[in-house]
């Protein structure tokens, strides 16, 4: 995104959020003060106590929605903002295994059989180690989501000719074909409370880095998703791309 959008995402972001945490912190006041009503001995007047409880559910359901507001609003500007990239040598199979490891305890409870295929030979490669996890992190939160009743999720490591690959493949829905080359557009989501940011997210911080992302999906079978990172021999593209 250009640096126009960026400063316009960043007091847009400042505009909203103000009122946010506002109305936020108000919420959490009157939740304790129904809390006080809702406990208060039953011998106190019973239809003020009845109110109270089904006022203070009703707080809560605006807490929630005032969270994911706040949550929203996070995701946007990470996309719209980028930065400049930190990068390192890493040793790519430590920076997947340890996005696996957050995500593994999640992904069996749901029954998910997380299978872990690192090539033993892989070679360093210079990256921003926060978002690169971040944007691995996002392509496996979609194969969790994908498997609602359980599956199989692999993430294998490999490289070739200057490049390394991360693998994530999942045994879900799959993505139908009419889909497939809108996924990765800000905004297209096919979730409820999805806010289609997870994708353009993962893809502009690879091609930050000089990678590429690319899908293969069969619908009712599952989808792979790989992203190839350089070595760090290439020149890398500023982050975030500049818009052509
Ligand atoms: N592994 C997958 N299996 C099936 N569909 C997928 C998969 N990954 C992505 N998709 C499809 O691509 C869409 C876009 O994904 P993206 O991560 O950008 O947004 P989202 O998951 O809908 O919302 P969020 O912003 O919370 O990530 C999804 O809504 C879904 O339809
Ligand atoms: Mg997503």
């Amino acid at each position: 995104m250009d640096t126009a959008l960026s400063i316009l995402a960043d007091g847009l972001a400042h505009e909203l959020r103000t009122p946010l945490s506002t109305i936020s912190l108000n919420l959490q006041l009157l939740q304790e003060e129904l809390q006080t009503v809702v406990g208060s001995p039953p011998q106190a007047d019973t239809a003020l106590n009845g109110k109270a409880e089904a006022t203070l559910k009703r707080v809560c359901v605006l807490q929630k929605e005032i969270q994911r507001l706040e949550e929203v609003l996070s995701d946007f500007l990470r996309f719209a903002k980028g930065g400049s990239l930190e990068l390192l040598e890493q040793d790519i199979n430590q920076v997947v295994d340890e996005v696996i490891d957050f995500i593994a305890p999640e992904a069996k409870r749901n029954g998910i059989e997380v299978v872990r295929d690192y090539a033993p030979d892989m070679p360093i490669a210079r990256l921003d180690t926060g978002l690169v996890k971040q944007a691995i992190l996002n392509i496996i939160i979609n194969a969790q989501q994908a498997m609602p009743q359980g599956g199989r999720l692999s993430v294998s490591t490999s490289h070739k000719e200057g490049h390394v690959h991360i693998g994530v493949t999942d045994t879900g829905t799959g993505i139908p074909r009419h889909h497939q080359d809108k996924i990765f557009q800000a905004y297209f989501s096919t979730k409820k409370k999805g806010t289609g940011l997870g994708l353009p997210t993962a893809k502009r911080i690879v091609e930050g880095h000089g990678g590429s992302i690319s899908v293969e999906s069969t619908e009712g079978r599952g989808s792979s998703f790989i992203i190839q990172l350089p070595l760090g021999t290439e020149p890398l593209k500023p982050f975030p791309p500049k818009a052509d």
